[in-house]
């Protein structure tokens, strides 16, 4: 079967995460995520909510902040600063898109860089595009990355194509893979909504990453034959068919996409659970810089 398991390759980061963690806390530092959502929005609540689970299941401290809607930027601003200056929390993550009222600028540059494990403060988007091994590192692309190297699919030369140039995914992806080293060495073209001809282009790419947010925007005119294909998209749409009233895609049209790859991510099961994976991974480096742990 070509399906990359992104839940199966989560799970093995997560055990070897769980090791470290274990040794953290014998220590008494064990790591602290602080997770706050502003507003109702369902899907950001299943995201909160995974998050916590997960830091739950690893043995990990957490906190979760669910923020009604009309929160000020000021009151958001003020919890940040507490968590800034509380020892046992060495991630701060804001889900993002917040409310309308609320700056996510300001609000993601009050965040301690050092406590930054989303990778969105300009300290680290700087340091990721200096190749700053010190960085944190934005989740979804360094799992979208992850899953690439634990699938032994070589970057190295390869012609990558990134649909979506959003700060959250395409851009820092567009800067992992052209790094040097693992996982990298790629040449990298970055698609948008504006691109002239997408299909052409995205038929030129070895490994095609569809971030765009467009329920099965990417058909099988846009990939060529033995490409290897992975679906940052998670979008609900209406099925009637469903129980529920809905199902989750992904950007990527899978029936008619998956029988020309050589690879590639199902929705949900791909790079969803490897986002959660990194964001796990980036607290415990949070806590060992903080407490200088090696
Ligand atoms: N919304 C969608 N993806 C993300 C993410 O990786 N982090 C945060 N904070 N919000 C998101």
């Amino acid at each position: 079967m070509n399906l990359i398991d992104g839940k199966a390759i989560a799970q093995k980061i997560l055990s070897e995460l769980r090791t470290e963690i274990t040794e953290l806390r014998a220590r008494d530092f064990p790591p602290g995520l602080a997770v706050i959502l502003v507003g109702e929005d369902p899907a950001s609540q299943a995201y909160v909510r995974s998050k916590d689970r997960t830091c739950h299941e690893l043995g990990m401290h957490s906190v979760k902040f669910e923020l009604r809607a009309s929160t000020s930027q000021a009151e958001l601003l003020t919890l940040i600063h507490q968590l800034n200056q509380d020892p046992a929390i060495h991630g701060i993550l804001v889900q993002s898109p917040p409310p309308a009222h609320i700056d996510e600028a300001t609000v993601i540059q009050a965040i301690d860089p050092r406590k930054d494990v989303d990778g969105f403060h300009p300290v680290n988007v700087a340091k990721v595009a200096l190749g700053d091994p010190s960085a944190f590192v934005p989740c979804t692309p360094l799992g979208c990355q992850r899953l690439l190297v634990e699938s032994n699919v070589q970057t190295a030369g390869a012609n990558v194509v990134i649909l979506g140039r959003s700060m959250i995914v395409g851009k820092p992806l567009a800067l992992l893979l052209m790094q040097k080293g693992l996982g990298g060495d790629a040449t990298v073209t970055v698609a948008h909504s504006r691109s002239r001809d997408l299909p052409a282009i995205c038929r030129n790419a070895d490994i095609l990453i569809a971030a765009i947010g467009r329920p099965e925007f990417v058909t099988a005119d846009f990939v060529r034959e033995g490409a290897v294909v992975i679906d940052v998209g998670i979008n609900r749409i209406a099925d009637a068919t469903k129980q529920s009233g809905s199902r989750l895609v992904g950007d990527v049209a899978f029936a008619e996409v998956a029988p020309k790859c050589r690879l590639i991510t199902p929705v949900p099961g791909g790079v969803g659970p490897m986002t959660i994976a990194m964001l796990m991974r980036n607290t415990v480096q949070a806590c060992r810089a903080f407490h200088t742990v090696a």
